[in-house]
């Protein structure tokens, strides 16, 4: 095995940019329609992966939608997060702050605490087998009006507790951030910590909208920020943290070769990029599998991969403390890795 791939596997790692429902692997997808006796327009586990070849964040938001409609029970929710966390144990994942959409189950009539008691049960059971810290940010589904955001922030309040950050995802061309300036300023108001999808299909200005009316502290794709050089000076000058998810970028065909992704030209240019998965089943692979992707269309070399890498969890909603202790770890593994 070279060098690389066997510092990338074993490097302490944090992942920022995952949705949680978009690990529903096909397998489990097919099992628990069964489980609910939920009828899935596909047949089996092949059918499914055939409908994975997206042309286009919307391909991919349809399938992704009728996927999550087999998530029913606290238990599911909890089978599903308990996996993806078991896995990143595997792949030496330190830290996960995890996105999830209610909106795409109270659509359905899977109630918000449903959800969010399955996933702080399975975040809390990695902790104690795993000592996987975690945060959990509550997604809004830009495509559904104003007012739906308002209810589900509602609810988030009501869970203060367990919800660390707000976000925005969905179809995101023709529902710009500034349409939820008023959802994020109660947002902030009741302290929750605001991020935006913003800039993976939609142009320059959806990511400054995001940083001025959403106040957002970290960008969630931003590929086009970097068609727009004033944003991006202003990005580095305020280090402005931004969640890079490259075989998303492949398979939604924001950039459709990797040798030719900003990763590298971002990473030069002295903004603070990380690397992650978004939905890794439908994507095909999880950080590490992004990380061995991207460097080898780009060529990255070790000091890349240790920047990436470092970048995580400066990046992270770690407190100041647990944000040292991690570097310290991080910085004492890379010492210690013996390169021959
Ligand atoms: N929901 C899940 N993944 C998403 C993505 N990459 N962009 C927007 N919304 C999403
Ligand atoms: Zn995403």
């Amino acid at each position: 095995m070279n060098v690389l791939t066997r510092f990338i596997e074993a490097m302490p790692k944090a992942e920022l940019h995952l949705h949680i429902e978009g690990t529903l692997e096909p397998e489990m997808m097919i099992a628990l329609a069964e489980r609910n006796g939920i009828q899935l327009p596909y047949a089996d586990v092949e059918a499914v992966r055939r409908a994975f070849a997206f042309g286009s964040l919307q391909d991919f938001l349809d399938v992704y939608y009728a996927g999550m409609s087999v998530l029913v029970t606290s238990r599911d929710f909890f089978d599903l997060a308990f996996a993806y966390l078991t896995r990143m144990h595997a792949q030496n994942v330190q830290h996960v702050e995890i996105f999830f959409d209610p909106q795409g189950h109270t659509a359905r009539g899977v109630s918000f605490d449903t959800v969010l008691s399955g996933l702080v049960d399975a975040l809390e059971r990695g902790k104690r087998d795993y000592g996987m810290t975690s945060k959990l940010i509550m997604c809004i589904l830009r495509h559904l009006p104003e007012e739906d955001a308002f209810a589900t922030l509602k609810a988030a309040c009501r869970c203060r507790d367990h919800i660390f950050a707000i976000g925005l995802d969905s179809s995101e061309m023709g529902h710009p951030p500034s349409k939820f300036s008023r959802v994020y300023r109660e947002a902030r108001e009741q302290g929750f910590v605001a991020v935006a999808h913003a800039g993976e299909e939609g142009p320059p200005s959806y990511v400054c909208e995001a940083l001025d009316d959403l106040q957002v502290k970290r960008i969630d794709h931003g590929n086009r920020a970097f068609e727009d050089a004033d944003l991006v000076q202003r990005m580095v000058r305020d280090q402005v943290p931004m969640t890079i998810c490259p075989l998303s970028n492949k398979r939604l065909q924001v950039c459709p070769d990797l040798t030719h992704h900003p990763l590298k030209r971002m990473l030069r240019a002295g903004l603070l990029v990380t690397v992650n998965s978004d939905d890794p089943s439908y994507f095909g692979g999880y950080i590490t599998d992004n990380f061995l992707e991207i460097a080898g269309a780009l060529e990255l070399d070790r000091n890349d991969i240790i920047q990436l890498g470092r970048n995580a969890f400066v990046s992270s909603f770690l407190n100041d403390q647990e944000k040292q202790t991690s570097l310290d770890a991080f910085d004492q593994f890379v010492e210690r890795f013996s390169w021959k």
